[in-house]
């Protein structure tokens, strides 16, 4: 660890407000966190824009009264942004488990073993009563930057083709506060060979990005551009997800066979007719067996207090696209 970590961070009094969000532009200083530990500028509109930056190691990203800003995990470790990915809603139906997915958690906190898709351009927030809200008004509740070990060629095509300028720089040294090199980035073909310079001029916090010479890469640990590659650098590969043939919700017997558990489960997000039914799992002399029931009149399935309700539950949104549990499709 470097000695312009020992640097005070810290304005007093700073207190942090908003816990936990993510993707959100704090007015203060036109800059969001990105993940928990990296800091991302916003353009005139209000949204983030262009690469995002590592905090210094142990440091966190949160965005308080005074502006997004880098601080120590040791104290801010809490009141760190982008906390809220996996965790389910205070209704206790969904968690968002990336920016545009999310999982049922059936009245529990535990997101379970379930995959439901956003439409596109809709992402995941857990404080959306349509639980895919349209971006970019409805912020992700998850960074994009858990995204990447899902969808890699998404985080590789936008890692490489955006050129960051030196105000993003400039913005990241605002958070940071301290003088010194910080990495730009893990990516071994762009980002890894990349460091940004901090330094006060005339009181004000700024810097440059500089690309290392040659084939060297920069390193954190050194702070200096190496020419072996350094632990943090990678290069994303493609990964492919195969999918088996799995039971249906029309076969409730071989549904329940799949969730090994006598209680409720929801049949589909369907409005007019698979968001009103339900499959009765139990198990008869060794043998997992089900019953799909319609809920009376016009009222709805909650999969997460178990009953009928009135009003339509989010999983039935519109801006739902697709829902699994247990790897069944839900219809
Ligand atoms: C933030 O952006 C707004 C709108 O573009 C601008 O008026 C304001 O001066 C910016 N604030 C800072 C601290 O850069
Ligand atoms: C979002 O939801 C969480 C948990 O349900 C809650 O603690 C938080 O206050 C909400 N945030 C906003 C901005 O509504
Ligand atoms: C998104 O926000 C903008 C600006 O506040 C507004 O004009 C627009 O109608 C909103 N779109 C939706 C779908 O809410
Ligand atoms: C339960 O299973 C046993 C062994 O397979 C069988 O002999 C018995 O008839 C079954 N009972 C019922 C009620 O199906
Ligand atoms: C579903 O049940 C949960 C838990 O009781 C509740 O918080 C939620 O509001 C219900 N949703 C609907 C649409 O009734």
């Amino acid at each position: 660890m470097s000695i312009h970590f020992l640097h005070l961070l810290l304005l007093a009094g700073l207190v942090a407000v908003a816990k936990s969000t993510c993707n959100v532009c704090n007015t203060v200083n036109n800059l969001t966190c990105y993940s928990t530990t990296q800091v991302q500028a916003c353009d005139a509109n209000n949204l983030p824009t262009g690469d995002a930056y590592d905090c210094p190691t142990g440091y966190v990203c949160v965005s308080g009264t005074s502006g997004v800003l880098c601080e120590p995990e040791a104290t801010a470790s809490s009141t760190a942004d982008c906390q809220d990915c996996n965790t389910c809603d205070s209704t206790l139906t969904f968690a968002c488990t990336s920016t545009n997915t999310f999982a049922l958690c059936l009245g529990t906190s535990t997101p379970q073993a379930s995959v439901g898709t956003c439409a596109d351009g809709y992402v995941c927030n857990i404080n959306d009563s349509q639980i895919c809200g349209l971006s970019p008004n409805v912020s992700a509740t998850c960074s994009y930057a858990d995204d990447s070990t899902t969808t890699t060629t998404t985080a590789a095509t936008t890692t490489t083709t955006s050129t960051p300028s030196t105000s993003n720089a400039a913005t990241y040294c605002a958070a940071v506060q301290q003088t010194g090199r910080f990495k730009v980035g893990d990516y071994t073909a762009s980002t890894c060979r990349q460091y940004i310079d901090c330094f006060l001029l005339n009181g004000v916090w700024t810097g440059h990005k500089y690309t290392c010479p040659g084939q060297l890469y920069f390193s954190p640990t050194a702070n200096l551009c190496v020419s072996s590659l350094p632990s943090n650098c990678y290069t994303p590969s493609s990964t492919t997800t195969t999918t088996t043939a799995t039971p249906t919700v029309s076969n409730p017997s071989a549904y329940c066979a799949m969730m090994q558990t006598q209680d409720y489960f929801p049949v589909g997000t369907n409005p007019s007719s698979t968001c009103r039914q339900y499959i009765y799992c139990f198990l008869l002399n060794g043998s997992w067996l089900g019953h799909r029931y319609t809920c009376p009149g016009s009222l709805y399935w909650n999969s997460s207090s178990k009953t009928c309700v009135s009003t339509l539950p989010s999983t039935c949104s519109a801006s739902v696209t697709s829902l699994s549990l247990n790897g069944v499709d839900l219809d």
